[in-house]
């Protein structure tokens, strides 16, 4: 299935501006497509306790499995930096555990990085590691 990356974007550009980070001023917004072509969002939620914090891209993760969906197509992650930011490595870790598939890191510049789960996290451990 082809994917409509600029609907992805405008997903992701909505919810990064719900972000909840007043402590790095930095918001981060991740849109995921799954397997049915329904968009599960996230945004980073911060806190005063500040490694309590949690990335878009998880809390994207988490809205999608809280609605049934454990099969991705794409994801997009949009951040206000050039070039736009990547996955953190936790994220990564997050992201490998439900398979590979294409990621477009973007700007509201309208820069695009296009990698992919297994790009970012090569050697990953995976779920079938555990045998
Ligand atoms: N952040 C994300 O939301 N995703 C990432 O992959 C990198 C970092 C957030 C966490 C924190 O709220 C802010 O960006 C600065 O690190």
């Amino acid at each position: 299935m082809t994917i409509d990356w600029d609907v992805l974007i405008e997903k992701a550009s909505a919810v990064r501006r719900m972000a909840y980070a007043p402590y790095s001023d930095f918001l981060v917004g991740a849109a995921l497509l799954d397997d049915q072509g329904v968009v599960h969002s996230g945004c980073n939620v911060e806190n005063a306790s500040y490694g309590l914090s949690v990335c878009a891209e998880r809390h994207a993760v988490a809205a999608a499995v809280a609605d049934g969906s454990r099969r991705f197509q794409a994801l997009v992650v949009m951040t206000d930096v050039c070039p736009p930011g990547s996955p953190c490595g936790a994220c990564r870790q997050v992201l490998t555990e439900f398979g590979d598939f294409p990621i477009m890191l973007v700007n509201p510049g309208g820069e695009r990085v296009e990698t992919s789960v297994g790009e970012l996290l090569p050697m990953a451990f995976r779920p079938e590691d555990l045998g």
